[in-house]
């Protein structure tokens, strides 16, 4: 069993000691464990762990469109580093985080409709104890005489004051039945070493009370036991404390602290451990954008030199970015002009007059490489190589005008 409560304990010796009341009594384990576990399930203290949330983008967009959260979560890490992908929305809400919020157990909104789960609280501690979503020690519910089973005398109440539980009828005395209980006729006080205990102040059992002392130095009354010197509980710190907003950390006295988890578009120790921050950059590479020639955005604000092409390529020739053979000028806009118009007044039109139009050199497009395929026409003389295979490409890219 753990003694895990340093705060009620504290309260109780130092009332005690302003109070001069008596004894210096605590809650028991049992009763405060029992009071801690009924306090976390009212408070329905979410015992979530560390969500890190190292899905990618496209996994974050699908759950924008489940429906159950809020489209106008959090985009804000986007707009930082990738100003030159296009398409990204501006940020519209930037999810607040536990740590901000002061909150350090159970769930809270982020502010952009969703929820933040906050964590857990350490031994002994129960989330919103006295404050909202605030690990805390829980309240102490200081006992009556009835409870305890007094009838006499002057008690402790275990939360660091006194309790005056009367006095015996005529014929009793206070301790004659047991330590504040009437009966019988006479009473014999209890002393610090008998009861076994060195600080503090204490009922002697007949109705007064006894002065036990103080501790020596490092130590203070009752951490543990009531009215026995021991050293000074640890303290758990609490996520709120130490900074921290998701994951587990240690609590610093051998325990640890789940600290919740991060809201949308937010990871677990993206730029600090066990705190919530935008996912840093990654910069695309080459391979990644399909580039292998000139410069391209990496994504992230940077600018990545894919190279240069082989000789016979070049860059962009039918992709952005990608090597290629260029187009021959005579499949380029305009290759009627410049390319086909004056092969066939070269060519042809000395005979068909018809051929110095576009529109009659398109009727008869088929016939055409038809008969310069096979070398039908011009009748007479044989084309050049080269005028010929420039024809034909020019016919087998759709004869550009
Ligand atoms: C010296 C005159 C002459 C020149 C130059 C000439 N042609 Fe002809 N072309 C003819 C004659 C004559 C015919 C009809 C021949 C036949 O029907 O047997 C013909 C027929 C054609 C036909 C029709 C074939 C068919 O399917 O019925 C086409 C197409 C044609 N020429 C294309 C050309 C082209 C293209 C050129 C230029 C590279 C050209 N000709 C140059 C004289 C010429």
């Amino acid at each position: 069993m753990r003694f895990g409560i340093i705060r009620p304990v504290l309260v109780i010796w130092i009332a005690m000691a302003s109070l001069s009341a008596v004894g210096c009594g605590g809650q028991t384990t049992t009763e405060q464990d029992a009071a801690s576990a009924a306090l976390q399930r009212a408070t329905g203290q979410d015992d979530e762990s560390s969500g890190l949330s190292s899905g990618d983008d496209e996994e974050r967009d699908a759950d924008d469109s489940d429906g159950t959260r809020s489209n106008r979560r959090g985009r804000g890490h986007r707009a930082r580093g990738g100003g030159t992908d296009g398409g990204t929305p501006p940020p519209e809400c930037t999810p607040t985080t536990c740590a901000a919020a002061g909150a350090d157990c159970g769930t809270i909104p982020d502010g952009c409709g969703g929820t933040l789960s906050c964590g857990t609280c350490g031994a002994g501690l129960v989330c919103g104890a006295t404050a909202a979503n605030v690990c805390g020690a829980p309240p102490c519910v200081p006992t009556t005489c009835a409870a305890a089973g007094k009838d006499c005398g002057t008690i402790s109440d275990g939360c660091g004051g006194s309790l005056g539980c009367g006095t015996c009828p005529s014929g009793q005395v206070c301790g004659g039945g047991g330590p504040n209980l009437c009966g019988g006729t006479s009473c014999t006080p209890t002393t610090c070493a008998a009861a076994g205990k060195d600080c503090g102040m204490m009922s002697d059992g007949c109705g007064g009370t006894l002065s036990c002392g103080t501790c020596g130095a490092g130590l203070v009354c009752g951490p543990t036991v009531a009215n026995v010197c021991g050293a000074p509980l640890c303290v758990p710190t609490t996520c709120a404390a130490a900074g921290k907003d998701c994951g587990t950390i240690s609590d610093g006295c051998g325990g640890t602290l789940s600290c919740g988890t991060c809201g949308a578009g937010l990871d677990c120790g993206a730029s600090a451990a066990n705190v919530c921050g935008a996912p840093p950059c990654v910069p695309k590479t080459c391979t990644a954008l399909g580039a292998d020639c000139g410069s391209v955005s990496d994504g992230c604000g940077g600018t990545l030199s894919c190279g240069t092409c082989g000789s016979g390529q070049t860059c962009g020739a039918a992709t952005p970015n990608v090597c290629g053979s260029p187009l021959p000028a005579q499949c380029l806009p305009g290759a009627w002009t410049t390319y086909a118009k004056p092969f066939f007044t070269t060519y042809c039109t000395s005979c068909h007059s018809s051929f110095s139009t576009y529109a009659n050199v398109v009727g008869s497009l088929s016939r055409i490489q038809n008969e310069i395929s096979t070398g039908r026409m011009p009748p007479g003389r044989t084309l050049p190589q080269a005028d010929k295979d420039g024809i034909l490409t020019w016919l087998g890219c759709g004869a550009p005008q």
